[in-house]
């Protein structure tokens, strides 16, 4: 039986970017959140090193400093309005988190503590600057719990663990979501005047991820489906330090507290590759870096792995070498117990995984497929754009990873993602709001759910000669190889093919478990349909770009290319083939120029 239920506002998604939004939304309208896990598990938990904020508490640092490295760090590809727009909201919703309760670690003095991250700099020195206002290596986890809070306080509904699969559009405008219910495998159709896609991003295409397994992309590939485009999708971020095969996240904060790379030769290897910052360079630069060196043969015993070193000796030496001081102008010098308190997850996580101590013994690492650029196109209100003029969809939005604004351009610099989706959030359920209570209900299709249980008998219902474990596997190795921190024409057509037979065999999967309540083999076939997808999608605009940007690192095409690169792709899907359309980028002050760290 389905349920229908009527609100204002519709949030997708209980991440930072959906809890954020939900909370300024709730302020003018009635709102809900759907989300397919309960909120406080969402994968804004695993962002460690903090937030970025021009707060300058202990040291000199303009929001202005914060944009030009943000510009400069993605490449010149980020429209320049929307990132001067973040970077000077950044510094009042961190107030703002402080002000709601987040447990910031703390300067001697009493105020938010920050930290080192790679590409923040002080712009007249061009040494780094510490930016990142963190809570020890939790500060994700701590927005995360904070915000659910506040909408706990504030009597916002949750509908959790409903998996939203298809969206409503009527007569040019959102009319509402359908969602399937793990509990009970019933559909559930929301009507809304407004909805916001929070569904956080999609780095499950690739083997090696510090994504969490619900990181699947469904906001994305739902409004593709839906004839939405998304934007800038051959902008894929590999983190450089995951650990080593599984690929869960080790903080640039361990960098940013002196921890350095280091190769089998035993050399600090950045020196050659960023001679100003080194180990802190931006994400894009120091991960191709680790590839050269592997490639190279410098690899740990000749392995597909680096140490990341953070041992107290050996910080102390190159923070000695660099002439690193502290902010009263001391020699910096950090003991083991330092250390610890201020990454006490990453040693954790190191005894746990690796059966490494972080302050006895160097961290294996190696990248890992961590962030999306690209996503579903919108402006800086979350409005969904939808073509090359930036038409506006009326009722639509999207905050967060999922969202394109675009802020990140071709490469983000870490501690962004938190400030992206705590200011686009915001601003997202502002206008949500705003635009509910002008607008009406658009009036509902024939049958609304028709689409979904269409889906749904189709996966509940192949001939099985297909396993969803082995697709799966296939996808994820074939796009690491092929589609990864470096790209040439021959690997991406490759990949293009492989892609067309993936998506063939996944014709033929079946699920095998036919109940209704908690079938999660199901929604786990559905989340691949989505993989399948979005990997064709950054398949295709990666070879389209015939230029190396930020993220995009093609071997055939080595430079960057503003004549005819400095563009936003738009990738649509029509008749299960990706479209690809270009709009250009928004420059006010900053003029490309060539990227040195
Ligand atoms: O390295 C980190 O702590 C990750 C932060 C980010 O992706 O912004």
């Amino acid at each position: 039986m389905t349920q229908t239920h009527e609100f204002e506002v519709i949030i997708v998604g209980g991440g930072g970017a959906g809890l954020m939004a939900a909370m300024y939304a709730s302020q003018g309208a009635k709102t809900a959140v759907i989300s397919k896990l309960y909120p406080s598990r969402s994968h804004t938990g695993a962002a460690q090193g903090g937030i970025g904020a021009a707060l300058g508490n202990s040291e000199e640092d303009h929001a202005e400093w914060h944009t030009f490295d943000t510009v400069k760090g993605s490449d010149y590809l980020g429209d320049q309005d929307a990132i001067e727009f973040m970077c000077l909201e950044a510094v009042q919703s961190v107030y703002d988190l402080e002000h709601m309760g987040l447990p910031f670690s703390r300067t001697p003095d009493g105020r938010i503590a920050q930290r080192y991250f790679g590409g923040h700099t002080n712009n007249v020195t061009g040494k780094p600057v510490m930016r990142s206002c963190y809570a020890a290596d939790r500060t994700g986890h701590m927005i995360l719990q904070t915000l659910y809070q506040q909408c706990i306080k504030n009597g916002i509904r949750f509908f959790d663990e409903y998996h939203v699969m298809d969206l409503l559009i009527e007569n040019g405008a959102v009319a509402g979501v359908v969602a399937y219910e793990l509990a009970t495998g019933e559909l559930h159709v929301f009507r809304a005047k407004a909805v916001i896609i929070a569904t956080g991003g999609y780095g499950r295409i690739w083997e090696i991820t510090s994504n969490a397994y619900s990181f699947t992309g469904d906001g994305v590939a739902l409004t593709l489906r839906r004839g939405i485009p998304a934007e800038d999708m051959e902008f894929f971020q590999f983190h450089p330090t995951g650990i080593l095969r599984l690929g869960i996240l080790i903080t640039e904060a361990v960098r940013g507290e002196g921890g350095v790379l280091i190769n089998d030769k035993g050399e600090r290897f950045m020196e050659r590759y960023a001679s100003h910052v080194k180990d802190l360079a931006s994400r894009d630069v120091v991960s191709r870096a680790m590839y050269l060196e592997m490639r190279e043969g410098r690899g740990i015993g000749g392995k597909r792995y680096l140490y990341l070193d953070v041992r107290p000796d050996t910080v102390n030496k190159y923070a000695e070498a660099d002439g690193r001081t502290r902010p009263d102008g001391s020699l910096y010098r950090v003991t083991a117990q330092e250390i610890l308190s201020k990454i006490p997850d990453i040693t954790d996580f190191c005894r746990t995984y690796l059966g490494v101590d972080p302050v006895k013994d160097p961290i294996p690492v190696q990248p890992t497929a961590h962030y999306a650029m690209g996503g579903i196109p919108t402006d800086k209100l979350g409005r969904v754009v939808v073509d090359e003029n930036n038409t506006v969809l009326p009722g639509l939005y999207a905050a967060g990873e999922v969202a394109c604004v675009s802020v990140h351009g071709a490469n983000r610099l870490g501690t962004n993602s938190l400030v992206d989706l705590i200011v686009f959030g915001k601003h997202a359920g502002i206008d949500a709001a705003k635009y509910a209570q002008g607008a009406s209900l658009q009036p509902l299709p024939d049958d609304p759910t028709a689409y979904t249980q269409e889906t749904i008998h189709k996966l509940m219902t192949g001939d099985g000669s297909e396993k969803v474990a082995e697709i799966t596997r296939d996808l994820r190795a074939m796009m690491f190889d092929h589609v990864g921190v470096f790209r040439i024409e021959e690997g991406l057509k490759e990949a293009q093919v492989k892609l067309e037979e993936l998506k063939e065999r996944y014709q033929h999967v079946c699920v095998r478990d036919q109940s209704k309540q908690y079938n999660t083999e199901l929604t786990n076939t559905w989340e691949l349909g989505n993989l399948l997808d979005l990997a064709q999608a950054v398949t295709v605009a990666a070879l389209a770009r015939t230029e190396s940007r930020g993220a995009h690192a093609r071997e055939d095409y080595p430079k960057r290319d503003d004549a005819n690169w400095l563009k936003h792709s738009l990738a649509w899907m029509k008749d299960g083939q990706i479209v690809l359309g270009y709009k250009p980028v928004t420059i006010t002050k900053y003029q490309p120029k060539e990227r040195v760290y």
